[in-house]
């Protein structure tokens, strides 16, 4: 067998990441979270490049470092094309063309999305089951919520996707409605492990077929809240637990409804979760039960693979060095999804 080394580079948010593969085998991963953003509620792009660039070479020098090799040793260089920010995006890209044009070695261009779905192939000492093809993989993140099905690695066909807002989005808002503190989705998680999931009842979307719609709910979710308040000036301190279980339960059943339609339209019952939100304990755990009752094989990624990471660039990056496919130096980011 081909023994390949890919160095990945993620940076289309706001971490800043570098990972090194030996063939599917994780050796490292680095990761540096940008804690500046956190003050403002949300990413502030301009500061996120700034601080991608000034982490860019520790973090992979790190890597190498854990990894223990040497640069020379290298076969290829995978990066996030998009989608993503551009300012973003452009420290990653620009960071591995030098590196790959230095060391004469070929430059991989990779789709966040495309990765997201394909850390599930990442070989680690607890990784040892992988879906097997096709399979449909439900990718929820900050900026995009998208049912995939998978034929393979390198073919993948979208089947459906919000029309609005993603289901990272609303977690993220609502935690900046309730005061809690950025990222969204952890906080508004820990919140309601103490709240009643059935206190609130809010508007659920009705969008035919696979695709999504999250902003009736983040209205319906604000003008609870709004109404309320008028009565109580205390409402959301009294009930915040309650509002984040309630909004927890609301999105996760979303998402449960679409993949349970996207089974029986499909016939596949291999399922992924991918994505920062497949973090979420509340989801884990209902799709375990509903895998359960309908006999599907479900595959939870890590909590390390479930929010940005290079070790899902450099698999996806595996996939393609192995079909030779290879990007050119004057490839471009792009900020749009390209499903
Ligand atoms: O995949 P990711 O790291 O970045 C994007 O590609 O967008 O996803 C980030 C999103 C954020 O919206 C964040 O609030 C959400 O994932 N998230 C969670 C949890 N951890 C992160 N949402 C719900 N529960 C969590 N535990
Ligand atoms: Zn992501």
């Amino acid at each position: 067998m081909l023994e390949t080394y890919i160095l990945g580079i993620e940076s289309s948010c706001d971490d800043t990441s570098a990972a090194i593969l030996h063939n599917k085998r994780v050796l490292s991963n680095v990761i540096a979270n940008q804690e500046v953003h956190s003050q403002y509620g949300g990413v502030v792009p301009e500061l996120a490049s700034r601080a991608h660039q000034r982490n860019i070479i520790p973090v992979i020098e790190n890597s190498l470092q854990l990894a223990k090799i040497n640069k020379k040793q290298i076969s290829a260089v995978s990066f996030t094309r998009g989608p993503g920010l551009l300012g973003s995006l452009l420290v990653g890209v620009s960071f591995a063309k030098a590196f790959a044009y230095s060391l004469n070695i070929p430059l991989i261009e990779v789709d966040h999305l495309k990765a997201h779905i394909l850390s599930h192939f990442i070989v680690d000492e607890k990784n040892n089951v992988y879906p097997s093809f096709p399979f449909l993989c439900l990718i929820i993140s900050g900026g995009h919520t998208q049912i995939v099905k998978v034929n393979s690695p390198l073919s993948m066909e979208l089947l459906g996707q919000t029309i609005d807002d993603a289901a990272g989005e609303t977690f993220d808002k609502t935690a900046k409605i309730l005061d809690l503190p950025y990222p969204g989705g952890p906080s508004v998680s820990k919140a309601a492990e103490k709240g009643n999931p059935f206190k609130f009842n809010f508007a659920k979307p009705k969008i035919e077929g696979l695709n999504f719609s999250f902003s009736g709910l983040k209205t319906s979710f604000l003008y609870t809240i709004r109404d309320n308040l008028k009565l109580n000036p205390n409402f959301i301190s009294e009930n915040i637990n309650d509002l984040a279980a309630s909004i927890q339960r609301t999105i996760v059943d979303i998402l449960v409804e679409k993949m349970i339609l996207a089974s029986e339209i499909t016939g596949i019952n291999e399922i992924a979760l991918a994505g920062g939100v497949s973090a979420n304990l509340k989801l884990r755990n209902t799709f375990t039960d509903i895998a359960f009752n309908k006999k599907w094989n479900l595959f939870l990624p890590q909590l390390q693979y479930t929010t940005d990471n290079a070790a899902m660039i450099a698999i996806a990056g595996y996939f393609k060095f192995l079909n030779n496919d290879f990007a050119s130096f004057d490839v471009t980011p792009y900020t749009k999804t390209s499903f």
